[in-house]
This record gives C-alpha cells, sequence and structure tokens, in this order.
C-alpha cells in the first residue's frame, strides 16, 4: 500500500513521516519515534492505556490512523517531565499510591493532563467522567482521584505536592513511595514490548478454532515457503518434553493429536514481519475431526459422557470431614440450604502477554518476559528444549498486572523454543483477543450448601457439594479446588462438617490460580447463607459472626488450633463502628437503600505440607547502594518497596540507597511463586535475616579497617557510625565500597528462609487424640470483614454501590499506603464480580473476547471506600507482618450482594448480579411474601 507523508508536533518537535494510512497514532509513537510511554492493552479503544493529548484533547492513540494526524500536535508522557522535573501530576500519582503495576499510569496521567488543562479544579464527578476510558484493574481508581485532585490544588499554587524517598532507614512501618514509581509515572521502558531485539523475528501460534477435536493431520509445507517466514514449528519439532504445568506437566506446548479448548496451539510461526506471520498463519491446513464439546461440568461427570483425559473427567477431589454431621443437624434449630453459582472471570491485566527471546554468544538461551516466577518457567523452558538449567537464564520483565493469571506460560515456552531452533532472536506479543482465549480462569463453581444452628445462634453443621469447572487442563485446578474445600465454612467454628469439592474437566480454558484462589468462590455462598441464618434466626448479622467466629484458640474446619495473630473479630468490631457513625443521606427517590456485611479468611504462604521458602542477596554495589536481589516479582502489588524497607530496616541502609533485583534465574536465589499472599512472609523474613547478616559483615569489614571495635560500630543514615566516639561518621557507604573493592573482598550476604513447617490437609479432621501441631494447614492466615451500602432502582434494577467499609487484619503493614492500595483495588475487583463481570462461554466458543465485553470495573463505578487496617501482629512474620493481597477480593460480592436484598428483599445466588436479573426477581418477588430461603 502507498505511503502518505505527515507533518505533525510530538512533545514540542516537528515530526515528518512517511507511513502506511492505517497505521495507528500508537504505532507511530511506540515503533517509528520509539516514545512507549503510550501502551497497547487492547488496540481497540476499550482499555485507554494508550492515552495521549491531540490537539489537546485526551484520545485513544490506537483508534487514531496516522492518515488523519497531519497537521496535529501530540503530546505523550515523555514531554511531560522535560528537564527532569516532574510535572505535578506524576508527583501526586506516586505521593498518593495512585500506581501498581503502572501499565495503565501513562494514559491515566495524560488523560488528567488534558482535564486539568482545561478544567483546573474539576470536581470528582468531573474527573471520573475524564477519566472513564481508562481502566485501572489494580488500584480501585481511589487514589487516581485523589491524585487529580492533589495535582490539581498543586498547580492552582493551593497545596505543594510532598514527594519524598527517605533519606532514613526505619522505614517498615512507613507509606513510603514505591521505589518503582518515578519510571512508571514517567513512562519509561519498562514493560516487555517496550524493548526491541535487533533482528528479531515475530512469533506466533495458530490455535485451534474448535473447543474439543482430533487432529488427523497438519500441513504446514505451504506457510514454510511463504516469503518472510524462517520457520513453522509443530510438536514434532520439541526436542524435550511436549508439556507444561505449574504443577504437573499437563497441557501441550503445541498439541499433535487432539485440541481440548479454542486456546490450544497446534503450530508456532515465526517470520521477518507480523504482516509475513499473519498470511503464513492462514496456509497452515489442519485437518480435524470434531469432537462433542463438554460444555459443562455436570455432563463431564455423566456416566457416558466421553473422557477429555485418561483417568476420566475428574481431575481432584478433595474431601474434608469433621465431626459427625448427623449429629449436627440433630442439634440444629434452624437449617438452611441454597445453591449458588460464581461464573468464569478473566484476570483482566491490562498488559498482554509478551515475550523476548534470544541465544547469546555463550550459548546461553535468554528469555525476558513477566511472570509470577522465572524460576519456574525456567523449567518449564528447560524440558522442553531439554536443555540443563544452566543453559536457559528467565529474567523478569516488570508485570503489567497478573493477579494469578501469570502463573502459567502463555507464550514464554513457544518463545523460547522459536529462538533456540531458528538461532534468531524472537518476540512474542499476543493480542488482547488471544490473551482472552487462552489465559487460565478463575474457576466457575457450583456451591450447594446446608448450614444449620442452634436457636442461639451456634453453628452445628455444615454440608458443602462444590464442582468446580476446572476447563481443559490440570493447571492449578487441584490447590484451586483444596482451597475452595479448607475455606468452605469461613472464618467460622463448625464442629460437624462434611465437604466435598470436585475439579472438573471441561472444554473450557483452564481454570488456574487467580486472586482468592479458591476461597473467593465458597465465600460468596458461606456469607449469603449467613446472611439468610442471620435473619432466619432474628440476630443481627454481626452478632452472628461475633457468636462463631475464630479466635486464638478456636479450630478451623480443617482441625488447625489457631494459635496467634487472629485479628477477624477486631475486624467485625472496626466495621460495626464504622457503620454505627455513618450517616447516611435519604436514598434518591425511585431507589432503597440497603447496607449488607460479609467476612472472609484467606491463608498466607503454600501450606499443607509444602516446604515454602524464598531466598535473598544483599550485595553492596560499587557505588555505595545496597542491592537488594530476591526471586519474588512485582506485579504491581509493591513487593519491591515492602522489600527495600525491610532491606532498610534490617540493615541499617537508608532506603533511598537501595535498589530492588527480582528474580532473574542466573542472579537471585529462588523465591517461588509469587502467590498465595506468600512473599511479603517468605521473601520479607529472607531479607530481614539476610540484612542481619550482611550488616554484620560489613561492620566487622569496617572494624578491621579502622582498627575499632565491631560492636561499638552502628549501620545509620548512610554511613557507619562509632558509638561512644565524638566522630559521628567515619566512613560513608561509598567509601567503604571503594575500601572494600581495593581489598578485593565483596560485602555480601544471603540467606533461604523456609517458612514454619505445615502438614497436608487429614481427611477427617478431628484431631482430639493426636498432636495437635499435625493438623497446622498454614502457618498464617489473614482475616476481613466489609460492610457494603448499595443503592437500588427500583423500576431497572441498577444497582449503585455507594461505600464500601473493609477492616482488615494482615498483620503489620509494611506500607500501610500500598496496603490500602491493595484493598481498594481488591474491592474495586470484588464490585466487578458481584456486579459486572464474567468470561462467558458458548458451546466452548469464547462469547465475551474483548475487555469491553468483560466488563470491568471504571472509575465511574467507584464507590467511597474506607480502609481500616488491624495490626495483629504475627510472632513469625517480617517485623509483624503477614500477607493479604488476596482476601480484601472476598468478602466485597457476598458484602454487595447482602446489601442488594436489604434494599430490595431479593437474594441473588448466582453472580453477576446484573440489573435484568435484579429486575426479574424484583417481578417475581411481588407476590411473595417473605425471603427466599428454604427452612427445615
Ligand atoms: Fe488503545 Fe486499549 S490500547 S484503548
Ligand atoms: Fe492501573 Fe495496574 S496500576 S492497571
Amino acid at each position: 500500500m502507498n505511503k502518505i507523508a505527515v507533518r505533525l508536533t510530538v512533545n514540542g518537535q516537528e515530526v515528518v513521516a512517511e507511513v502506511k494510512p492505517q497505521m495507528t497514532l500508537l504505532e507511530f509513537l511506540r515503533t517509528q519515534l520509539g516514545l512507549v510511554g503510550a501502551k497497547n492493552g487492547c488496540a481497540r479503544g476499550h482499555c485507554g492505556a494508550c492515552t495521549v493529548i491531540v490537539n489537546g484533547q485526551a484520545r485513544r492513540s490506537c483508534l487514531l490512523p496516522m492518515a488523519r494526524m497531519d497537521g496535529t500536535v501530540v503530546e505523550t508522557i515523555e514531554g511531560l517531565a522535560p528537564n527532569g522535573h516532574l510535572h505535578p501530576l506524576q508527583e501526586a500519582f506516586l505521593a498518593a499510591g495512585a500506581v501498581q503495576c503502572g501499565f495503565c499510569t501513562p494514559g491515566m496521567i495524560m488523560a488528567a493532563k488534558a482535564l486539568l488543562d482545561r478544567n483546573p479544579d474539576p470536581s470528582e464527578h468531573e474527573i471520573k467522567e475524564a477519566l472513564k476510558h481508562n481502566l485501572c484493574r489494580c488500584t480501585g481508581y481511589v487514589k487516581i482521584i485523589k491524585a487529580v485532585r492533589m495535582a490539581a490544588a498543586a498547580l492552582s499554587g493551593r497545596t505543594a505536592v510532598s514527594l519524598a524517598f527517605p533519606q532514613e532507614s526505619d522505614v517498615v512501618g512507613r507509606s513510603v513511595p514505591r521505589v518503582d514509581g518515578l519510571a512508571k509515572v514517567k513512562g519509561e521502558p519498562l514493560y516487555t514490548d517496550d524493548f526491541r531485539l535487533e533482528g528479531a523475528l515475530e512469533g506466533r501460534a495458530l490455535r485451534s478454532p474448535y473447543p474439543h477435536a482430533e487432529i488427523l493431520s497438519i500441513d504446514v509445507s505451504a506457510a514454510r515457503r511463504a516469503p518472510g517466514i524462517k520457520a513453522v514449528l509443530t510438536a514434532a519439532d520439541i526436542p524435550g518434553r511436549k508439556t507444561f504445568g505449574l504443577i504437573t506437566p499437563h497441557q501441550p506446548v503445541l498439541a499433535e493429536d487432539r485440541v481440548r479448548y479454542v486456546g490450544d496451539p497446534v503450530a508456532l510461526v515465526l517470520g521477518e514481519t507480523s504482516e509475513e506471520v499473519e498470511e503464513a498463519l492462514k496456509l497452515i491446513k489442519v485437518e480435524y475431526r470434531p469432537l462433542e464439546v463438554i460444555d459443562s461440568p455436570f455432563r463431564a461427570l455423566e456416566e457416558h459422557a466421553p473422557d477429555l483425559h485418561e483417568g476420566g473427567n475428574v481431575l481432584a477431589h478433595i474431601k474434608v470431614r469433621k465431626g459427625n454431621i448427623e449429629t449436627g443437624f440433630a442439634q440444629a434449630d434452624v437449617v438452611l440450604e441454597g445453591d449458588y453459582y460464581v461464573p468464569f472471570i478473566e484476570h483482566g491485566y491490562l498488559e498482554p502477554e509478551a515475550a523476548l527471546a534470544r541465544v547469546g554468544e555463550d550459548g546461553v538461551l535468554t528469555v525476558w518476559c513477566p511472570s509470577q516466577s522465572s524460576f519456574a518457567f525456567q523449567k518449564d523452558i528447560c524440558a522442553t528444549l531439554n536443555l540443563p538449567e544452566e543453559k536457559v537464564r528467565v529474567i523478569y520483565r516488570p508485570a503489567g498486572g497478573a493477579f494469578g493469571g501469570r502463573e502459567e506460560p502463555t507464550v514464554q515456552i513457544l518463545c523460547a523454543l522459536g529462538a533456540w531452533v531458528t538461532g534468531r532472536p524472537v518476540r512474542m506479543v499476543m493480542t488482547r483477543e488471544e490473551s482472552i482465549a487462552v489465559s487460565t480462569k478463575r474457576h466457575a463453581e457450583y456451591l450447594h450448601y446446608r448450614l444449620g444452628a442452634t436457636r442461639q445462634g451456634k453453628l452445628t453443621v455444615l454440608e458443602a457439594r462444590i464442582i468446580g469447572d476446572t476447563g481443559a487442563y490440570a493447571s492449578a485446578g487441584e490447590a484451586v479446588l483444596f482451597r475452595s474445600a479448607a475455606f468452605a465454612g469461613g472464618p467460622y467454628e463448625i464442629p460437624h462438617a462434611k465437604v466435598d469439592a470436585f475439579a472438573v474437566y471441561t472444554n473450557h480454558p483452564p481454570g488456574g490460580a487467580m486472586r482468592g484462589f479458591g476461597s473467593t468462590q465458597p465465600t460468596f455462598a458461606m456469607e449469603v447463607m449467613m446472611d439468610r441464618l442471620a435473619e432466619a434466626l432474628g440476630l443481627d448479622p454481626f452478632t452472628l459472626r461475633e457468636l462463631n467466629g475464630w479466635d486464638v484458640g478456636k479450630k478451623t474446619l480443617t482441625g488447625q488450633i489457631l494459635d496467634h495473630s487472629v485479628g477477624f473479630k477486631e475486624t467485625l468490631a472496626k466495621v460495626k463502628e464504622a457503620l454505627s457513625k455513618e450517616d447516611l443521606p435519604q436514598p434518591r427517590p425511585g431507589r432503597k437503600r440497603g447496607i449488607g456485611i460479609a467476612a472472609a479468611v484467606k491463608n498466607v504462604g503454600l501450606g499443607s505440607g509444602m516446604v515454602d521458602g524464598a531466598g535473598a542477596i544483599l550485595e553492596l554495589t560499587t557505588a555505595g547502594e545496597l542491592l537488594v536481589k530476591v526471586g519474588c516479582v512485582d506485579t504491581g502489588q509493591g513487593s519491591d518497596t515492602a522489600m527495600a524497607q525491610i532491606a532498610a530496616e534490617a540493615t541499617g541502609v537508608p532506603f533511598s540507597a537501595i535498589r530492588v533485583l527480582a528474580s532473574d534465574t542466573h542472579q537471585t536465589l529462588d523465591g517461588g511463586v509469587t502467590t498465595a499472599s506468600r512473599q511479603t512472609f517468605v521473601s520479607g523474613n529472607a531479607v530481614r535475616i539476610a540484612g542481619g547478616r550482611f550488616r554484620s559483615a560489613l561492620l566487622e569489614f569496617v572494624s578491621q579497617e579502622i582498627g575499632y571495635p565491631a560492636e561499638k560500630l552502628t549501620l545509620k543514615n548512610g554511613g557507619v557510625e562509632m558509638l561512644g566516639n565524638t566522630q559521628r561518621i567515619s566512613l560513608t557507604l561509598q567509601e567503604i565500597a571503594a575500601l572494600a573493592q581495593e581489598r578485593g573482598q565483596a560485602l555480601r550476604a544471603e540467606y533461604f528462609y523456609i517458612a514454619p513447617r505445615t502438614y497436608p490437609l487429614k481427611e477427617r479432621c478431628d484431631n482430639e487424640e493426636f498432636d495437635f501441631e499435625e493438623y497446622r494447614l498454614h502457618f498464617a492466615y489473614c482475616f476481613g470483614t466489609q460492610a457494603a451500602v448499595v443503592e437500588v432502582d427500583e423500576e431497572t434494577g441498577e444497582v449503585e454501590v455507594l461505600k464500601v467499609i473493609a477492616a482488615h487484619d494482615v498483620g503489620r503493614p509494611i506500607n500501610p499506603l500500598a496496603v490500602e492500595g491493595q484493598i481498594e483495588g481488591a474491592v474495586m475487583m470484588g464490585l466487578g464480580y458481584a456486579l459486572s463481570e464474567e468470561f462467558r462461554l458458548k458451546g466452548g466458543q469464547v462469547e465475551t473476547n474483548t475487555l469491553a465485553k468483560l466488563r470491568l470495573p471504571k472509575i465511574t463505578q467507584t464507590p467511597e471506600i474506607e480502609v481500616l487496617v488491624v495490626d495483629d501482629y504475627h510472632p513469625f512474620g517480617p517485623y509483624g507482618a503477614k500477607g493479604m493481597g488476596e482476601l480484601p477480593l472476598n468478602p466485597t460480592a457476598p458484602a454487595i450482594i447482602n446489601a442488594i436484598y436489604n434494599a430490595v428483599g431479593v437474594r441473588i445466588n448466582s453472580l453477576p448480579a446484573t440489573r435484568e436479573k435484579i429486575k426479574e426477581l424484583m417481578g417475581e418477588k411481588k407476590g411473595i411474601t417473605g425471603p427466599r430461603s428454604r427452612q427445615g
């Protein structure tokens, strides 16, 4: 196609170029000008990550063809901080904690700048309207709104933004700015797709269009001959193991005889340009024989259903047995029964999957990619390529969000395979549609509950049957359903229980890890049941939960006697108190107001008898900085900053002099997977202990150098001080680094921390005659209670969440601002789970194939979120911290659903509670008296 000439101004510079007219402004900025601050999250106008300012207006640059750009004036994030001085919006985003993964940040800041340029003092409503095209999956938007207001105040000269990176080392418990925040607010290259490897081939997989089919033949000969194509690979080209998987290698790297969902790859095309790769993909001939599509776990469980895998359609059946449910039912005065459904959920991280791979001159294959563990991906790549670990290096690139969805590889193994076979660097970036179709999902679950209690409100029994749709392959399905079973009863002591949880294969995308990891689904069922029970007993919902809630000395559903850091009841008390102070205005005409509460518990760490450890290495660099090397990854949750804070506290090195290097298989120790809210605890402890050793090594070195006793030296405020000596600072860190270099001595320390021992789930959880310790399923738990205030439109069923009060026991918060951000982000994700989100399929084909169709919550839906932190010190956590990234999601949906019932008297048993569903139920309710519960 003919090129056209365009002349435009970008960040004050005139740019003249010849481009294809259909090239978008986003592509032009990123590939022609190297301005990668604007991100490609969807290429369809659904996410706003590509937002720049064009002629004074915020515009999504992926929607603008270059044919329309001649004569325009474009501003990008790179033009906001000339001469290194941050714009007040950039400062405010950092200071307010409005940055997490950072992928949405440049687009958000540019949209906000366009607003402030035309309206220097916007209202909250105006801010929400201006940013309504910009999605953020991490922050919950609260701090973004706050940041825009802070910047407005600074620009008008009312209040300056206060932003400081502390020079001190006593920073645990302080809301210091993120260590990666500056790069993120400046739009500096961070993410995998921001980088280009010279001479790289483009890689793309051909994926099955069938949810279930036999592969009769694959003919790639024509594609191999296509222009620009270097290689077309199939399963036959894999030198090693042909399957991968986080827990068991179960999923085909390239399918060879059968496909089990529409994401299964059958061939990998590698070519010079993405256009040539696209053309070659069309030339591959695959002959399929379609097979029956198992599109429901109930069909999969039928006796004559075809088996999706050897061994049948049940991946796992988890049993929890405690006491005797017949006794429990006999003791109950009230028994309620209910059926619940929660759908598949797409993680919705804004950065689509990407990887770069290259074989170096030393023969080592290096792969750069976001993940939740470089080490786990390294193992899969080594197995696929039949290579030893020293030949494969995986380097973490910052992830634009993860939420569990980056535990399994998607393009990373294929990218490595392409580079290894061709000897050329390879780049693979998924489209948003491909990402949605291929990646793992939160399990859809069907939950049947029976819950009994005495007239006084003491729970006596729980019987639950949970069917989880685990999709086409094992992934983390067994572990997820294990969590569903273990947490089926919430944070309540129940003497008699029988829980059966099944992970069942279907022809859907694999069910995998997602924030909450199987505890989210039963929390919905259990907390709605608790609300019904409170009503049936005539009890206040707080009272019922207080009567049965966990405390130190109580026994969990799996038989563990809780021995420390159980702040659950304090979360209940805090929410109750906050609610009592609420002075809510009258609901608007035609709307009903409702308040609902819900509570939750979640494990910290892997538990279940697994060895849970992580390593850390601390080194003094030649520049006199402390380099902290950890295996954990910061996918936005802030672990790099938490590790830097712990390192500062443990060593005495100023926070501002600490750098973090995360998850590089050739430089760091393994930290295990960043999952299960475990890294603050395990990597944090590794850094803390290594920090103490580093400090001793450094003081010993200085002691020998200056001939002064080590026990009379202290490392503080950027140097070594001599206690009891008038000479305050004898050596700075830079001077010590220079001395060590001169002596050829490395000042470093490392430590591999193993968390307290846990034990596998015992099917029978009665531990009266046994060693209590052997029932310790987890070494720590975090807790939370939330209240939701909603208004429901009586005509349309539309729900507006006005406020969420969220109290959470996180142990000691290492960084209170980051903890708040995690809670707000999780609440917003829970709001989406409650009201709008669903990953939907029909006959195994994906219906919700765009970000817009997934209905992730937007800034316009942001309620007021009041965060209350309960600091229940954990004796083994680093400085008393536990972990908390997942739990705050769990209570939100049931709290909202209970609030809807409180408002309009309809019980929602299947998520999401769309307005159509609520409207229909409100219609049905007319003529029905009393709540829709069955009592026996
Ligand atoms: Fe432009 Fe998503 S990349 S809106
Ligand atoms: Fe907004 Fe991650 S910080 S998407």
